[in-house]
This record gives C-alpha cells, structure tokens and sequence, in this order.
C-alpha cells in the first residue's frame, strides 16, 4: 500500500529538515531525491568532465550505479558501491547536481529508482518534480518555499556550522542562480503541480511547517477511510455505540492513553488477550472501522458467525501458518480499514503475556503500516462492574520493527519487540 507524500520547492526552502523530521515522527521513509543528482554531480567531477555539457555528462551514465538505503530513517546514498552521502554535501556538488539535473537523460536515469521506493512504502519523497512528475498521484503535494534571503541564510548557517569558509553574499548568488536553472530547464522545471499545497515557510519555525504537513497527510487518510462504503461503516458504527452501552454497564472499563490513539484508518492495533471480548474494548475507543483477524472455530457457531461477519471477522487457523488469512488481512488493510489482532494467537488467562506469532509482523512489514500496542489489564475474577483497564500506546513504527528480511529470526524479533511494548501497557496494573 503506502501513503506518499511530495515536498517539492526551491533550495534551502527546508523541505529536506521538514520531510526528515516528520518521516521519523510518524513512520513514513524519508527519500531525499536531490542527493541522486548530487551523487551524479560528484560523479562527473570526478572524471573531470564539464558538468554543464550533456555530451560529456550524459556518456558517464552507462557508468553509475545508484543505490539508496534507508536504516533507522537515515538515508544512505550509494554511488558505485561507495557510500558517497556525506561527500556531496558541498556547495561545488550543489551546483553541479543542477547541472546535471537539466539533462533529460539524467531525470530518465532516476525515475525508475525514485518510483521503486515509493511503491511499497509510505514516503515522504522531497525534490522538484515529485509531485508533477514522479508521483504525479500521490495523496499529499506541498510547495514548500521561503523567500530567497531567507533560505541563503538558512543555508549559511547550516555550512558554517559545518565549519566551511562560505560568505552569505556568495550562497544568496548560488541560490539565485540555481532557482534559474532549476525553474528554467526544459525538462521537469522546477514548477509547483496544480493540486500542490503552497506552504510560504518564511518567518516560520521547523515545528510549525511540521505540524502542518502532519496535518494534510491525516486529512489524506481521513479521506482514504471514507472510500469505505457507507452501509459497511455505519452497521459497525451502531454495533459500536450498542457495545459501548452494554459494556459500561456490566463492567467498569477505563481507557487511558487517548492521545495515542489512530487518527486514521490502515493500521495494526495490536492487544493481549485475557477476555473473549477484548475486541470490543478495543472497538469502543478506537472510531476507525477495523478487520478482526479471529479463530475459524468462532465461524461455526451460526448467530455468532453472522454478527462477526458484520464486523469484518475473517477466520484463521491458529495452529498452522495460515497464508490465506495474513492475505486477506493485507487486503483490508490497502482498503483504508484497520486491522486489530492479538499477536499471541490465544487468550492468557493469568494475564502473563505470551510470544507473538509471526502473522502480526508479516503483515505490518508487507503493508509498510504501523502497529499500536494496546494493553488489557485486569485483577482478579471477571465479574459485575470488575474494573477493566485499556491502554493505548505510542504506534510503532515499521521502521522500528527492523524488519530487513522475512527470516524467522527477524519476524521472531520484531514479533518479540511488539510484545514487549504491550507488556509494559499492562505493567501498572489496572
Ligand atoms: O535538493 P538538493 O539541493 O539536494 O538538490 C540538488 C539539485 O538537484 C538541485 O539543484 C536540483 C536537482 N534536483 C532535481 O532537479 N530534481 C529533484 N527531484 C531533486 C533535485
């Protein structure tokens, strides 16, 4: 599935500080496209070529090789097998990466690798032409800009910190003579897309510009959910309100953690079990309508099956790696709904929290989607107005999954690490 969302803008408009920190904050890859051109740039210094010359530059590309990494959010840029990301953080490179970026065989090189990554995964992609051309569909585009005193001087700051002998005069010149050549090539101009949001960031702090990215990507979700149909969000809706009333009156059930509950559909919420309703608990709180990943015998039981039905269950076999219900799973994910399930694969009656089965981090990891833990706590026999304790937690990011291969020890470990973060939801008892 994946979300994408596309920061394009003139140089030193922050997109890149903008698109890194927010990436981190809600789990999205962060791809930093200019360091391609940058890579390509440094590539034709190299070999001493004149970088404003196609005829010299563009033989040069049957020699790269490009590779871009991403750990922890940290992109890596790989140029022939080197790790050339922080080599070409230099003003020189800077002006050759806008030379090179002219060149239409230079933008056709790269397309393929900038699309590869945001196939599968949600991105936040900064560079000039993302939202007009390589992801001309993605849910969210800002134009990000700032006027261009400002970004010299954001761009001074940032190489003097470096401790590089620059001069203001000179990086304001190079800025206004990259803004001509990068909105004046013939191919992919620096250009705003129509359906782009223009966000002025000057005068503004990082957070701000932050927050309100944030915002258009949540408002992006919001939307996507309401693809869902009416007559399959509104029967679970008033099930929803009904479990609500019947709940709060048998049992008192206190929810705490709020602030981190899904502000969107497409996630995991994963709980440990101790109650066969504990889905319902879940459900009450969270508004996003879910899928409900539940055991094949439930399916048999005739009133039941058909309520469950209603509700988006869908049956697995507990005891054998069930392909078919980890796909159907990812399919209800891709259509906006949430997926809620219980990692352990059955309820823990003395509260003890168990190991997870791989399905959770099979499917966080193929849907590029995060995981929420939710800790279920109570003391004691079930009974009459027993309170019950729900606990949300801060998502988890897939990033924070490392999930690098689907090996049994990384889908154990990832399996393990979500695990752990339940427990500690259900470590300060009720
Ligand atoms: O964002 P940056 O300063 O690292 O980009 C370096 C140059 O690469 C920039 O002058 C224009 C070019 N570029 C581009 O043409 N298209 C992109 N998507 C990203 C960068």
């Amino acid at each position: 599935m994946g979300l994408k969302c596309a920061i394009d803008g003139p140089s030193g408009a922050g997109k890149s500080t903008i698109a890194k920190t927010l990436a981190q904050k809600i789990g999205f890859i962060y791809v930093d496209t200019g360091a391609l051109y940058r890579a390509i740039g440094l590539y034709a210094l190299r070999k001493g070529v004149i970088t404003d010359i196609p005829e010299q530059v563009v033989p040069l590309l049957d020699e790269i090789k490009l590779d871009l990494r991403h750990e922890n959010n940290v992109q890596r840029v790989f140029l022939n097998g080197e790790d050339v990301s922080d080599l070409i953080r230099t003003q020189e490179i800077s002006m050759a990466a806008s030379d090179v970026s002219a060149f239409a065989e230079v933008r056709q090189f790269l397309i393929d690798l900038q699309r590869e990554i945001a196939a599968n995964n949600d991105v936040i992609m900064d560079g000039r032409d993302i939202g007009t051309v390589i992801l001309p569909d993605a849910e969210v585009k800002v134009f990000l800009t700032a006027s261009p005193e400002e970004r010299a001087r954001r761009r001074f700051e940032e190489l003097k910190a470096r401790s590089r002998d620059v001069e203001y005069e000179k990086v304001l010149s190079d800025i206004n003579r990259r803004d001509y050549n990068d909105s004046h090539r013939e191919i992919s101009p620096l250009r705003k897309a129509d359906d782009a949001i223009e966000l002025d960031s000057t005068g503004m702090e990082v957070g701000e510009v932050v927050d309100r990215v944030e915002e258009l990507i949540d408002a992006a979700r919001r939307r996507e959910f309401k693809t869902i149909p009416a007559w399959r969000r509104v029967p679970y809706a008033l099930l929803r309100g009904l479990a609500a009333l019947v709940f709060g009156i048998i049992f008192d059930v206190r929810y705490e953690g709020r602030e981190n509950l899904p502000k969107s559909g497409s996630v995991i919420l994963a709980g440990n079990h101790r109650t066969w309703f504990d889905p319902v608990l879940i459900a009450i709180r969270v508004k996003y309508i879910s899928s409900y990943m539940a055991k094949s015998e439930l399916f048999e039981i005739p009133v039941l099956r058909t309520i469950i039905k209603i509700v988006h269950a869908f049956p697995t076999r507990r005891n054998s790696a069930d392909v078919s219900s980890l796909s159907v799973a990812e399919e209800y994910i891709r259509k906006g709904y949430n997926l809620t399930i219980f990692p352990e694969g059955t309820r823990s009656r003395d509260g003890k929290i168990g190991r997870a089965r791989s399905g959770v981090a099979v499917i966080a990891s193929r849907c590029g989607v995060p995981v929420y833990p939710v800790g279920i706590a109570y003391k004691g026999h079930l009974r009459f107005r027993r309170r019950i304790t729900v606990r949300f937690g801060e998502p988890i990011s897939p990033e924070e999954l490392k999930i690098a291969s689907m090996s049994k020890t990384d889908l154990r470990a990832a399996g393990d690490r979500i695990m752990a973060k339940i427990a500690k939801l259900v470590e300060t008892d009720v």
